[in-house]
């Protein structure tokens, strides 16, 4: 290629910018402030501080411990005969949360109206020193500049669930800081669940005797509680930082625990375990019930007591029927109330927790099923299956907090939810009309804890990719992923001098098929450029000789792949597994007579014709998902083909609700318009739906007249509603499949 003098200039113009930003980086020292600032000026010059700094608290009773504490564990004094000083500036012309910081030779002036905005000032005075200063030196410089800042959004929340796993305070405690310098305001504190109870309540003692422990599936004990005290001194620290701290009791489902305890509280009054697995459980409280009321203005009266918060998160989601249809008393209740249906029974029931908890002077949130059966004035909902629900509640003028799974679940894995995607979150719906975007207060990312048992995994899952909410939730303007992560790099030494066993950014790679020609390739590709890809591939049972991945792998044949991705020499991740298949769908043309789920579309519709197998991780992506439908896909091939088998996958995991069919149909045809049965199958179903764990059922259908066809239909049919003797009874069932595959 000849020498393009237009290349030349942009590759200068590129080296030439890479230069100054490291020459930036030496003169202006670092202001990779996380989240970014509204307004941002630097300077060529730094303040230094080699003994001490004089903190002037001017105009009243400012608290800055945290400044304090800084110092003196680096062997700074504070003292008001030191030159170099800290001045704080109290004044009415600033917003709530609103901050400036300017940093000057020998003064540092903090600007706020707040408590809440001097603490936002001094997280980002802190992640200034943090960032800035090498450990061990004895001066301490500050880039100077100024900063002037105020958050997109009001509510910016971290739930944390205590209930599958229990945290012990310090654990919390330390949150409370990370979520103190990272600028978020609300630790969504979930506190009662199917599998453990973990606030005390002084009237009912058998919430901590027997609902705070639960016996493990093998034998052991495991629990814990917060005591009263423990949960007046998590407030108050919180406090003092700044952060609000909203405690969740969630009702009328996810009560399995509490019912354990005191068993009337259900519709059936028989005793029950405390749940010892993960999913959705039936045992809810009884609508009908007075005394369950009773119970829990009781528990109420005692939760209001200890948190300061205007508001109380009531839970409301997931709750099965199954119970209420078949209780008298729920039945009676439903009559005397006039009410349509179940649906309508819990809009009772959460309308009357929340008129007790008005009468208190607390405001309810709820998850977004609190939507169904008619949503009351004041009531906030938190939008987690999706945005729907709180795009409906918005447009009814209630507030609005959105944590949809797709943007906002820490406990889904990195293929899922990456620093870039969570990064990418913007609370507003794009299709919601400007009308009602004041609406929606903010955001929360929601860390469920069934498979996080300790502080390290916690971290791990945490970190780094609440920094992207963390961001998405404070900054406003134009994003931009490659600055953001830029940023993020330098605050893993922040992270560690917090203690945090912080994960990683993205899955180590990820792998795409592609096709040229009539060739079919797999490119393994990582986001991160330290990584080197070693892949197996598997032959008959085995795996063979370990190779480097170096461009495109050829596909001429079903592919087994066992891949490691190492970085800096050591494995980084674990081993996946990559299967493809050759066959004689790939690519054909696709219809759907039902629709598969947004949420599992294992890339749209030519999900099931890419080659591409599922793995056990059914959010892998190669799933697709039909939610309480049957599922009918016909395929359309370029021209007629001989066809020598089907094969099929279903996913099974019965604690999501995700079933085999009741059966399969397949079909052929010439011309689409008559057509042959290919196969048809009941038999291989039966009976084996009460299967515990993850698995995949594969199935070959074969059948010994030689078929020529053009189309190829199968049509499987749902279960349709999770069957009886199921926790969650009654609920829509999933069918997942991942490929059609002809031979
Ligand atoms: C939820 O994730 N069940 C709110
Ligand atoms: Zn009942």
């Amino acid at each position: 290629m000849k020498w393009n003098g237009r290349i030349a200039t942009v590759l200068i113009l590129l080296i030439f910018n890479l230069s100054v930003a490291s020459q930036d980086q030496l003169n202006d020292g670092n202001y990779g402030i996380i989240p970014k600032p509204l307004k941002l000026q630097k300077h060529h010059k730094w303040m230094y501080i080699s003994q001490g700094i004089d903190i002037q608290n001017r105009s009243g009773d400012w608290n800055t411990n945290r400044l304090n504490t800084y110092f003196t564990q680096n062997k700074l004094k504070v003292g008001n005969f030191f030159a170099k000083k800290i001045i704080l500036n109290q004044s009415e012309t600033y917003e709530q949360e609103e901050y400036a910081l300017t940093i000057s030779l020998d003064t540092i002036a903090l600007h706020f109206s707040t408590q809440t905005g001097l603490n936002h000032g001094i997280s980002s005075l802190l992640q200034l020193l943090l960032l800035n200063n090498d450990e061990g030196s004895y001066i301490y410089k500050l880039p100077l500049g100024k900063i002037e800042d105020s958050p997109s959004f009001k509510h910016r929340g971290f739930l944390l669930d205590c209930s599958r796993h229990f945290f012990e305070k310090e654990t919390i405690l330390k949150y409370i800081d990370l979520l103190t310098l990272y600028k978020m305001n609300v630790l969504h504190w979930h506190l009662t669940e199917d599998q453990g109870w973990r606030i005390a309540i002084d009237k009912y003692p058998k919430l901590e005797s027997i609902a705070s422990k639960r016996t493990e599936l093998d034998g052991s004990e495991y629990g814990g509680i917060y005591s009263k005290a423990d949960i007046r001194e998590v407030v108050a620290y919180a406090s003092k930082n700044g952060i609000e701290v909203i405690p969740e009791i969630e009702m009328p489902g996810h009560s399995q625990a509490a019912i354990a305890a005191y068993p009337h509280l259900s519709c059936t009054g028989k005793q029950v375990a405390i749940a010892n697995d993960w999913g959705v459980f039936k045992e809810i409280y009884c609508a009908g019930n007075d005394s369950v009321f009773t119970f829990l203005e009781d528990v109420l009266t005692e939760v209001v007591d200890l948190f300061p918060s205007k508001y109380l998160h009531i839970g409301g989601d997931e709750a099965p029927k199954s119970r209420w249809e078949a209780c008298s008393k729920c039945q009676n209740r439903i009559e005397e109330e006039g009410l349509k249906d179940e649906h309508e029974l819990q809009a009772y029931f959460i309308k009357r927790i929340q008129t007790f908890l008005n009468s208190k002077g607390k405001e309810i949130i709820g998850w977004d099923e609190i939507l169904e059966g008619g949503l009351t004035e004041g009531a906030i909902v938190q939008s987690w299956r999706g945005v729907e629900g709180g795009i409906a509640a918005a447009k009814q003028g209630n507030k609005v907090i959105m944590s949809p799974t797709s943007h906002a679940y820490l406990d889904y894995d990195l293929k899922a939810i990456n620093l870039e995607k969570i990064y990418s979150f913007n609370p507003i719906p794009t299709d919601l009309s400007s009308d009602f975007h004041a609406n929606i207060i903010g955001g929360e990312c929601n860390m469920w804890t069934e498979h996080v048992p300790d502080e390290k995994t916690l971290d791990y899952k945490v970190f780094p990719r609440i920094l992207g909410m963390a961001e998405a939730l404070w900054s406003s303007g134009e994003k931009d992923f490659q600055e953001f992560r830029d940023r993020v790099q330098v605050h893993y030494a922040i992270l560690s001098e917090y203690n945090v066993n912080y994960g990683s950014e993205s899955e180590p790679f990820y792998y795409e098929i592609f096709t040229r020609r009539d060739s079919m390739f797999i490119a393994i590709n990582s986001l991160d450029k330290n990584i080197n890809i070693l892949y197996q591939e598997k032959v008959g049972y085995r795996f063979n000789t370990t190779k480097e991945y170096k461009g495109p792998i050829y596909l001429e044949k079903d592919l087994d792949l066992g891949v490691q991705a190492y970085k800096n020499g050591k494995a980084y991740g674990s081993v996946e597994y990559i299967q493809t298949k050759i066959h004689k769908g790939l690519h054909s043309a696709v219809t759907y007579q039902d629709q598969y789920s947004p949420y599992y579309t294992a890339g749209g519709d030519t999900g099931l014709v890419d080659g591409k197998i599922g793995t056990l991780d059914f959010k892998d992506g190669s799933w697709q998902g039909f939610y309480g439908t049957d599922a009918e896909i016909t395929l359309t091939f370029d021209s007629v083909i001989e066809i020598k088998g089907v094969e099929l996958n279903f996913y099974q995991y019965i604690n999501s609700w995700i079933f085999l069919p009741e059966g399969v149909k397949i079909y052929y045809s010439k011309n689409g318009k008559r057509w042959k049965l290919y196969e048809k199958d009941t038999n291989t179903f039966k009976d084996k739906n009460k299967t515990r764990g993850k698995s995949i059922l594969g199935i070959q259908y074969t059948n010994e007249k030689k078929t020529n066809a053009k189309y190829l239909r199968v049509s499987i049919k749902n279960i349709k509603k999770v069957p009886d003797w199921h926790e969650a009874a009654g609920s829509d069932a999933w069918i997942f499949m991942d490929e059609i595959i002809v031979r």
